[in-house]
């Protein structure tokens, strides 16, 4: 068991991502559930797996006015999910919203802002209007969520170092994470686990590598002997 696995859970229905949950019980704590598997069971799939003693990040990735997303990461705070994401692109003032709407809660979730998607790279933002890289934006869009007072970051591998940096007490939780060989998909920003957890990474998200592999289990129990072996920075142990 590594705490700082996370198993994307990015499944249709709440069946085969429970079959996976029980499947890998004792080798990994944290799941996350993503619009497709939460669009389809709702809180149901995050009562599900907290009440079979795992921890929840609630990937839903809130980007609108202020009030909204304020109202959103409350609700989305009462499903006992311990990891909540908002758009950092969502601005100052939405950013400062959704941290006061946690600061009031009794049992607060960490809240992470996510940065630049893993999937783009400069020509995806390019035809977005952003034409600086993607390390670039990503420290500016980490600036403007720490000014609101979120120490909570998703980014790629290739930022880790620079962010781990700037920001040594940050949470940092990192997608785009593909073990030797594996494959790619739509992901452009990619590393190893070992790699990223040097670099600095808190958590790793590790989706298709695990879900989509012939045996689950297998591929997560090689992917916990990468991460044991991987040299990592001191800071980037804190972990909830
Ligand atoms: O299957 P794969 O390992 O690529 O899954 C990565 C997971 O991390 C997906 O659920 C995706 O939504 C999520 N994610 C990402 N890039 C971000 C934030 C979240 O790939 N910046």
């Amino acid at each position: 068991m590594d705490p700082r696995l996370i198993v994307a859970l990015d499944y249709p229905s709440a069946d085969p991502a429970l079959a996976l949950a029980d499947q890998l019980q004792g080798l990994c704590r944290w799941f996350k559930v993503g619009l497709e598997l939460y669009l389809a069971d709702g809180n149901a799939i995050v009562h599900q797996l907290r009440s079979r003693g795992f921890s929840v990040f609630l990937d839903l990735k809130f980007h609108d006015i202020p009030n909204t997303v304020a109202g959103a990461v409350r609700s989305a705070a009462a499903t006992g999910a311990e990891l909540l994401t908002v758009h950092a692109a969502g601005g100052p003032d939405m950013l400062e919203a959704a941290a006061q709407a946690v600061a009031c809660l009794p049992n607060p979730p960490q809240l992470l802002a996510v940065t630049v998607l893993t999937s783009m790279d400069q020509l995806q933002l390019a035809a977005i209007g952003i034409d600086h890289s993607p390390e670039t934006q990503v420290v500016r869009l980490a600036d403007a969520a720490s000014e609101a007072g979120i120490n909570g970051f998703v980014a790629s591998p290739e930022e880790v170092a620079a962010l781990r940096h700037r920001f040594p007490t940050a949470t940092l939780v990192i997608p785009g994470i593909r073990p030797a060989g594996a494959d790619v998909a739509d992901q452009k920003r990619i590393a190893t686990p070992a790699a990223a957890l040097a670099a600095g990474a808190s958590y790793l998200v590790i989706g298709r590598p695990i879900t989509q592999a012939p045996n689950p289990v297998a591929a997560t129990q090689a992917i916990l002997e990468e991460m044991q072996h991987a040299t990592v920075p001191l800071v980037a142990n804190a972990i909830l």
